[in-house]
């Protein structure tokens, strides 16, 4: 097949590896340089001329910018089989409040929240919660709009930064799991479940990022908790809304049960990446049949190596970011690197956004995946870089397998 591949990151390299590797001929915009290792990346971001001149039997939609601008409405009122929610159904995840009324509506279980629309009303509401509380702005943020607060003067605080709409909730204790479903309006395949790490720095500290590395293992979730995952939380958003492209529920797995802390629109980036690296073949029919509405009896199959993926992020990230530091060491690293913010320019690969690659390895044990992926990263190197030492370590922590060995540890 000829698929057509919308994003410019670290996720959509994945993908476009992973469909590659499965022999379909890929096209890729806005796309990067790794994309152009196993693509032909098109410049430019009129998916839809792009999409009339390559003329694709497939597009998939990486980012959920180009989602909530309706691009799928676009490529379906030409008859185009495309992954992805309609502009409607973007709205998912392009505002709280919606995600969160439907959850309501739908019974689903999530945190107890209140809905400010006000600046006025977020102070007097922040009296009903206990601390710490957490504050997040209604509509897209790029994994910056949400705040956990410790005491009172901090959630005023968040209340003016991230409001006027903004949702007001609980705080949740608990595992974290990413559970990304692909969906055909109908029908829900779910992905294996993994597991990213929001914050910058080890142990869950520092600012909220993208997600600095992830991981997937078959034990993440067992398999009597994802099908109550499907029951409680999938299979009621697809049947109130006929949902189609991947809906992603970031859960928080409480003493009470599996509870949503958002739901995304799209694939999670960086889960994807260890989600492609562990995949068997086939995805590329997968998702046609998702686009043609004919999931119903499809299969994912999964390799039984655990494989990890730790994010490389630039100086700075997530704050003010430096750019145009040159990459040394992927080739030969021994890992899949996945491209995210980089560019070809007078120095070579040079760094060009704040996450920067997706070293990407497995192994035969967790553990063994998680140091093959340390090892990797370990040859590469840019001014400035860091990445967290700790990816995986709560799964190795879980599962009673001794600690890691990486430097810097
Ligand atoms: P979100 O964008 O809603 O997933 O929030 C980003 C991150 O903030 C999540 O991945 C959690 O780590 C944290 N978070 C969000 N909501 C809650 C909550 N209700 N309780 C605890 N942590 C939360
Ligand atoms: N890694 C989290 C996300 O893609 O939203």
């Amino acid at each position: 097949m000829k698929i057509f591949i919308i994003g410019s990151g670290g996720r959509e390299h994945a993908l476009a590896w992973k469909l590659a590797g499965e022999g379909h001929e890929i096209f890729a915009a806005p796309g990067n340089p790794g994309i152009a290792q196993v693509a032909k990346v098109i410049p430019g971001a009129d998916y839809f001329a792009i999409a009339s001149s390559v003329n694709p039997d497939l597009t998939v939609v990486g980012p959920e910018a180009p989602l909530v601008a309706g691009v799928v409405d676009q490529f379906r009122s030409a008859g185009r089989a495309i992954v992805g929610p309609d502009q409607a159904h973007a709205q998912i995840e392009g505002s709280k409040i919606h995600s969160k009324e439907l959850m309501q509506r739908l019974g689903i279980p999530t945190a107890r929240f209140a809905r400010i629309d006000t600046a006025e009303d977020g102070l007097a509401a922040l009296a009903r919660f206990d601390y710490p509380v957490v504050v997040k702005a209604d509509g897209l943020a790029a994994g910056k709009g949400v705040i956990v607060a410790q005491h009172r003067s901090q959630a005023e605080a968040a209340v003016r930064t991230l409001g006027p709409r903004l949702i007001i909730e609980e705080f949740l204790t608990g595992e974290e799991v990413s559970f990304i479903v692909l969906c055909d309006g109908k029908t829900g395949l779910p992905l294996e479940a993994t597991q990213d790490h929001k914050t910058v720095g080890d142990g869950d500290t520092g600012p909220n990022t993208g997600g600095m590395g992830a991981y997937c293992d078959g034990r993440i979730l067992s398999s009597a908790d994802a099908e109550k995952v499907m029951a409680t939380v999938i299979n009621p958003v697809i049947d109130a809304t006929r949902f189609t492209g991947f809906l992603y529920a970031g859960l928080m797995m409480t003493q009470a049960g599996p509870k949503v802390l958002e739901f995304n629109v799209r694939l999670g980036d960086p889960e994807t990446q260890p989600l492609m690296h562990r995949m068997e073949g086939g995805f590329g029919e997968v998702l046609m049949r998702a686009a043609t509405g004919s999931l119903n009896g499809a299969e994912l199959r999964w390799k039984a190596e655990p494989s990890v993926c730790v994010v490389m992020a630039a100086a700075g990230y997530p704050g003010q970011v430096r750019t145009g530091d040159a990459i040394s060491g992927i080739e030969d690293c021994g890992a899949v690197v996945f491209q995210a913010g980089t560019r070809l320019g007078a120095k070579g690969l040079e760094t060009a956004g704040g996450r920067v690659l997706g070293v990407t390895a497995s192994g035969g044990a967790l553990r063994a995946a998680v140091e093959n992926t340390y090892a990797a990263a370990e040859k590469i190197h840019f001014e400035g870089m860091h990445y967290r030492r700790d990816i995986a370590r709560k799964g190795l922590k879980r599962w009673d397998i001794g600690t890691i060995k990486t430097s810097g540890t």
